[in-house]
Order: C-alpha cells, then sequence, then structure tokens
C-alpha cells in the first residue's frame, strides 16, 4: 500500500548540464582538425549543429540568413500572419540566388543611348541583348560604350555590342563560372537554355559573395536552407510554408506529446514538401509515441529555457540532459534526428547535449540581443539591450497573432483578455552581443575545443566516444572562476546571474 509514496521513493533520478561533466579521453585530435556537420532531420544536413529558436525576439529572415551562411539553421517564429511568415521564408529563400532571373535585357535594333540610359537608371553595367526570340545575340556594358566618347549614341546596339557572348547554362557551378569570368574578364555571364534563350544573368559580385559563405547551407537549387514555426493543427500555414519553399516545417507545441496533435502532424505531413520536426517532448514514451506521426525529427525540451516558467508555474518538465538522453536512445534506433532545444548556457553545454545524442542544438537567449534578432535596441545606464521574451509570456500571447497562446494552449475564447491567460514565460532583455556569425563562432570553438578533449573528429564520434562524470555542486562551483574579481570580460564567458 504505498502507491502514493513510491512516487517519491521509486522517482527517476534527473539531470542537467550542470550535473556533469564531459570526461577527458586519449585524444589525437586537434580542434582544428574536427568536422561539425550534422542532420538536422532526416533529408536535410547542416555544417554546424546550430538551430536558432523559433521565437519572435530571436528569429526572422536576418537571423535565418546569417545562420544559414554560417552553416546552421533558423527557424522563423509563427507570431505573424501566414502571409507575414512566408514572406519571411521568401526573403531567406532568395537572399543568395546567384541566378538574377528577372533580367533585364535590350534588343539590338534599339540605340546605344537607350541601352545607357537603361544602365543608369537601373545601376547595371551592362545588359544581355536578344532577339524577338530572347535568343541571345550579344552583350552591351558601359565598357563598350565607353570608347564611343558619347558620339553617335543614335547608332544600334548591334554596332557597339560584343557578339561573341561568354554564356553558362543552369548547371554551371560556381567555379567553372568564375574561372570563365577571370579568363574573359567579364562581370557578368547571360545563363542560357540549351538553345540559347536567356535565362538569367549571374554576376561576378554574386559569384565571389557565395564563395565568401563557403560553409553556408544550401538546397539542391543552392538556396539558403530555412525552416518555419507551425502550430499543430494548422495545415493551411503548413500548405504555405511548404509552397513558400520551407525545407523544414518545426511545429511547435509546448507539449508535443498530445494525441490529436500526433494525429493531425501525421495528416500534415502527407501534404507538405517540407521535412517536418515535431515537439517538443521530454520522454521516450513521447518518442516512441510521436515517431508514429512518421517526422523527420524532434525538438527535446520541456521548460529548460531562460525565460520559460513551465516548471514553476505548472509543475512540470524534465530537467533537460536527461530528457535528451531518453529520447535520443529511441530516436537514434529510428534514424530520426534530435534538437536540443533550450537551457543552453554556454558552448560547454552544446557539447554536453551533443555527448547525450543531441544531433543538434535550437538556442534562443544566446542569439537574443544580436545585431539580426528582431526588436529594438534599449539603452540603459549606458549599455545596449535588446528585448528577450517568452513565447508563453503574456507580451508575446497578446503581441503579434498571439500564436503562443495556442503553443501554451490558451486559445480558448479568442476575445480572452490578458488577465485570463495563464503565462509560462516571462519577458526581458539581454545585453547587445553584435552580429550571429560572432556567437556562433565562439559556441563553435568551445565546442571544438570539447570535441578535441575527448577525441571526436565529428558530432557522430561525440556520440560514440564522450563519457560524463557526475558533479557536485561543490564541483560545477570549481568550474567557475572563482576568487577573482573579472576585469575584462570574455566573448565566450559571463557569469550567472
Ligand atoms: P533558451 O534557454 O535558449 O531557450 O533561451 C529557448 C527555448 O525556450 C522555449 N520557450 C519557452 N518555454 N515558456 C517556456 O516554457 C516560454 O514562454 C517559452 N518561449 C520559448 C523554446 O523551446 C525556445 O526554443
Amino acid at each position: 500500500m504505498s502507491k502514493y509514496t513510491d512516487k517519491l521513493t521509486k522517482a527517476e533520478d534527473t539531470y542537467t548540464f550542470d550535473d556533469f561533466l564531459i570526461k577527458p579521453g586519449l585524444s589525437s585530435i586537434e580542434p582544428k582538425d574536427v568536422t561539425l556537420n550534422t542532420k538536422v532531420s532526416t533529408n536535410y544536413d547542416l555544417n554546424l549543429p546550430v538551430v536558432s529558436s523559433a521565437m519572435d525576439t530571436v528569429t526572422e529572415s536576418s537571423m535565418a540568413i546569417s545562420l544559414a551562411r554560417e552553416g546552421g539553421l533558423g527557424v522563423i517564429h509563427r507570431n505573424l500572419t501566414i502571409e507575414q511568415e512566408v514572406k519571411e521564408v521568401k526573403k531567406v529563400k532568395y537572399a543568395n540566388e546567384l541566378t538574377v532571373r528577372e533580367v533585364i535585357t535590350i534588343s539590338p535594333d534599339e540605340t546605344v543611348e537607350d541601352a545607357q540610359e537603361i544602365m543608369d537608371i537601373e545601376e547595371i553595367s551592362g545588359l544581355p541583348v536578344v532577339d524577338d526570340n530572347d535568343i541571345v545575340v550579344g552583350i552591351i556594358s558601359r565598357r563598350d560604350i565607353k570608347p564611343l566618347r558619347g558620339k553617335r549614341l543614335n547608332r544600334k546596339v548591334s554596332e557597339a555590342m560584343t557578339h561573341n557572348v561568354v554564356t553558362i547554362s543552369e548547371d554551371t557551378d560556381t567555379e567553372t563560372a568564375l574561372d570563365l569570368a577571370y579568363e574573359n574578364k567579364v562581370e557578368r555571364l547571360p545563363v542560357v537554355s540549351d538553345n540559347n534563350e536567356i535565362v538569367g544573368i549571374v554576376t561576378m559580385k554574386d559569384i565571389l559573395e557565395r564563395k565568401k559563405y563557403s560553409n553556408a547551407v544550401r538546397d539542391k537549387n543552392g538556396r539558403y536552407l530555412v525552416a518555419a514555426a507551425c502550430g499543430p493543427f494548422d495545415m493551411e500555414r503548413a500548405m504555405a510554408l511548404s509552397d513558400a519553399g520551407a525545407d523544414i516545417i518545426a511545429i511547435d507545441s509546448a507539449h508535443g506529446h498530445k494525441t490529436d496533435i500526433i494525429e493531425s502532424v501525421r495528416e500534415m505531413n502527407k501534404n507538405v514538401e517540407s521535412d517536418v520536426l515535431l515537439g517538443n517532448i521530454a520522454t521516450a514514451k513521447a518518442a516512441e509515441d510521436i515517431l508514429k506521426a512518421e517526422i523527420n525529427g524532434i525538438k527535446v525540451g520541456i521548460g529548460p529555457g531562460s525565460i520559460c516558467t513551465t516548471r514553476i508555474v505548472a509543475g512540470v518538465g524534465v530537467p533537460q540532459l536527461s530528457a535528451v538522453s531518453s529520447v535520443a536512445d529511441v530516436a537514434e534506433d529510428y534514424g530520426v534526428p534530435v534538437i536540443a532545444d533550450g537551457g543552453l548556457r554556454y558552448s560547454g553545454d552544446i557539447a554536453k547535449a551533443l555527448a547525450v545524442g543531441a544531433n543538434a542544438v535550437m538556442i534562443g537567449s544566446l542569439l537574443a540581443g544580436t545585431t539580426e534578432s528582431p526588436g529594438e535596441m534599449t539603452i540603459r545606464n549606458g549599455r545596449k539591450f535588446k528585448q528577450y521574451r517568452g513565447m508563453g509570456s503574456l507580451g508575446a500571447m497578446t503581441g503579434g497573432v498571439g500564436a503562443g497562446k495556442d503553443r501554451y494552449f490558451q486559445n480558448s475564447g479568442s476575445n480572452m483578455n490578458s488577465t485570463k491567460l495563464v503565462p509560462e514565460g516571462i519577458e526581458g532583455v539581454v545585453p547587445y552581443k553584435g552580429e550571429a556569425s560572432q556567437i556562433v563562432y565562439q559556441l563553435m570553438g568551445g565546442l571544438k575545443s570539447s570535441m578535441g578533449y575527448v577525441g571526436a573528429k565529428s558530432i557522430d564520434e561525440m556520440h560514440e566516444k564522450a563519457e560524463l562524470v557526475h558533479i557536485t555542486p561543490n564541483g560545477m562551483s570549481e568550474s567557475h572562476p572563482h576568487d577573482i574579481t573579472i576585469t575584462n570580460e570574455s566573448p565566450n564567458y559571463h557569469p550567472r546571474q
């Protein structure tokens, strides 16, 4: 007769980041030798294991572009109308398209003066010359016009243009395009079809821009990868995001382990082209159950986030390292990637999440307060800050389209006023931190260092080789700097508040 006392005495022991350290192992690996590529969903790989939170103070297109350039992934938040969210997805997709498809062309029968005027108005330096069937017959640039020194500008374009045009096809890769541009000393390469019809144009500037981000993650058409958040029952939004080109749809709920959500997401999955992530969950049983929806990735974390109050308000949650490890044990057997979402404060926490089976981490607070995060900058006592708030905070539930209400199951009554809402998150500010790429650089530097200590040259090896030691609170207090007043702030360490 110990029904209730058993609940206490037989309760599982659970742990989080500060309860463990990674044990150093025999290694021949230098941090510079490690590779950080990983799977974020069954069909998409990243070049580094960082995903930004789908929060209205963290991820819109600017953050998603910046992360994709570094090799990570942004998840556009859903506190937006469907049209607004679709627009953000498209901004990422078209941010670095190499081929400009809306090409401004000119006919060979127009005048050189016309060509010059178009170039001036459009602020471009050359125009492909096409006949009535859109066949490329030449190219005219400022270089062709300059030698005329303003004389006889009423002559036909066909008399002044370069006839031997260097063109490329849609499948020419960037290296070949760059070689061709250098060899022929041209700045723009028309892209043509098999019968020489104009399809688009590629500029040297765009090629060089693309080379600058050699670690970027792209889809098969060379566009940046992007994910977008969607409610579990919002089929219309899911379809619109998929049509807009979102590579991944992150189904976003505070409690993904619900029968109606599993059913709805299984249906949704059949209707969208994008990969589908489902979350959040925190137990092995939840993983077994949600995998029935044939999803492409799982998001783990109930209440670990810096702005979360779920564990306090509802008394519910599972400390994050235990949650991640128990879900990863199940998901790995199905070949489905796991994203550890929330609670990461230092790069060492990322290493610990990967050590217990996560394939990637989702971060909010560490990326909030960057140039790319949405929101105004404020200045207090001479220091710059940006807003950061939970999606279950009053502000997020009553602002935007109120997506937070649906995430925290508070949608009953559309005209529900704020005094009837029960928040599970808070609102605040974080110090302004500069560019997201710098934050990611430091986080990945710390992770590489960790992998060097473990002797793991890949994230797969980190899963296999990393061993943990269980520490006491004294072990953790010894781990932080102590007995000193910090005078120079370090870019990768801030004392806990
Ligand atoms: P960090 O620790 O990176 O956590 O700031 C970000 C993650 O926290 C989750 N999230 C919330 N959880 N109430 C919660 O209980 C909230 O209001 C809330 N808003 C965001 C979310 O998973 C995010 O990625």
